[in-house]
């Protein structure tokens, strides 16, 4: 086991967790809490850098979540904070939106192949569900397939947890899985002339299990599929979108949605989620009645078209694939070194690390203490996120905490 350590390391995130006990159910609830992680981890954080992030004691760490993917430039990056800061110095929340909404809808457009229009949220559930209403009003109908374990956010359709959640929320879903055509097909079969869309994800990143890339056949089916039954494909590109591809992540593999949900990277940090449709769905897009009090805000929108420019610009993806690689390369090293064997699944920009045998995920959270404790922000459960922000001396540092983690594991012995 790793030697307990001092107290004082995390004394003030301990303070804050017991004040937050008593205002705040739970503590923190959601994913961000770290209730189910090893201990080690801090709860609380006060600050990030490029790909360094400080929590609230001050303990620095390389951070390999990304704030769960929003940051892909690296925290605070010059660029991003000053297009920020510069609409903020004029206005965010207005009476309507600013002349941002038209100039990064444009950008949107222009980026993504499928998109004719686009419109904006503030979260990946916020454009997820959108999707749903307008492939629903587009369609006049009501059954949506959706993968089986597949995560598209927090609104009672779509939440893991079915606590306060009636079965009429979820009453026509349809199940289908993830690279299997012949469920597609199925489920299509069960659901007959009243199938209003099929929401996919770009790969299958189902929390827990190895990442798993989409079979191109698979996706150019789904396509076929949905023009034969006249339902929306909707590509949910919440968590991959802008890592994988500038652009629509399918666009790669020659697959156009009808509809695509956005949020996360887009704006850097910045809280954005945004929908781009086809000209077919135009008419029903404007149809339906969603709006926020906060979704026109001029900030984060200044925000995304800095980070799309620049994301351009630099050839992000490149360089997070180039970063990700080497990161990959020197756990698959590490590993074999030790004698354990492991699985790396997933775009090396969002890798996500297995032990084999690990049902428990015991080994990896004597992994993901091990990196905690030495200043390597990583999951043990959920995938990771590289940024346009790590650099190789991050990786090389990344690595030297993975040797001793691995180290860790082979000591802690084979899974129960
Ligand atoms: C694929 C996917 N869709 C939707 C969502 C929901 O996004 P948000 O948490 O911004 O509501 C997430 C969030 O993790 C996601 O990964």
């Amino acid at each position: 086991m790793v030697s307990d350590v001092s107290v004082d390391r995390l004394s003030v995130d301990a303070g804050l967790r017991a004040r937050a006990a008593k205002v705040v159910p739970g503590g923190v609830y959601g994913h961000q809490s770290v209730t189910s992680l090893p201990s080690g981890y801090p709860q609380y954080m006060s600050r990030g850098l490029g790909s360094h992030v400080w929590d609230a004691d001050g303990n620095e760490y390389i951070d390999l979540m990304c704030s769960w993917g929003p940051v892909i430039l690296g925290h605070r990056h010059p660029g991003v904070e000053a297009a920020a800061a510069r609409q903020a110095a004029e206005a965010d929340c207005q009476n309507g939106p600013s002349a941002r909404m038209v100039e990064l809808a444009e950008a949107m457009t222009q980026m993504v192949d499928h998109a004719d229009w686009a419109m904006f949220s503030k979260n990946g559930t916020d454009a997820t569900t959108q999707c749903l209403t307008i492939a629903r009003a587009a369609t006049g109908r009501r059954k949506i397939l959706v993968a089986t374990g597949a995560y598209h956010g927090a609104d009672p359709w779509c939440t893991p947890n079915p606590r306060g959640v009636l079965p009429e929320d979820r009453a026509h879903l349809v199940p289908y899985r993830y690279n299997d055509l012949a469920s597609v097909d199925a489920a299509m079969a069960v659901v007959g002339d009243d199938l209003a869309g099929v929401v996919v994800s770009p790969i299958r990143h189902d929390i827990s299990v190895d990442l798993e890339l989409p079979d191109p056949a698979f996706a150019a089916g789904l396509r076929s599929l949905c023009n034969r039954s006249g339902a929306a494909l909707i590509l949910d590109d919440v968590r991959c979108g802008l890592r994988l591809h500038h652009g629509s992540s399918w666009e790669p593999l020659g697959v156009a949605p009808d509809l695509s949900a956005w949020s996360k990277a887009i704006a850097n940090g910045y809280a954005l989620g945004a929908i781009l449709g086809r000209d077919s769905l135009r008419e029903a897009a404007r149809s339906i009645y969603t709006t926020g009090s906060f979704w026109f805000g001029a900030v984060s929108m200044a925000a995304s078209l800095a980070t799309l420019q620049i994301l351009e610009d630099e050839d992000t993806v490149g360089r997070m694939v180039d970063i990700g690689s080497r990161l990959r390369r020197g756990l698959a090293e590490q590993a074999g070194a030790h004698g354990i064997d492991i699985s790396l699944s997933g775009p090396v920009q969002m890798p996500f690390l297995t032990f084999a045998g690990d049902d428990d995920f015991a080994l990896a959270d004597v992994f993901a203490r091990q990196a905690i404790l030495g200043g390597v922000w990583l999951h043990p459960r959920h995938n990771w996120f590289v940024s346009g922000a790590m650099d190789e001396a991050d990786v090389d540092q990344v690595l030297s905490v993975t040797d001793a983690a691995f180290g860790q594991v082979a000591r802690s012995g084979s899974p129960s």
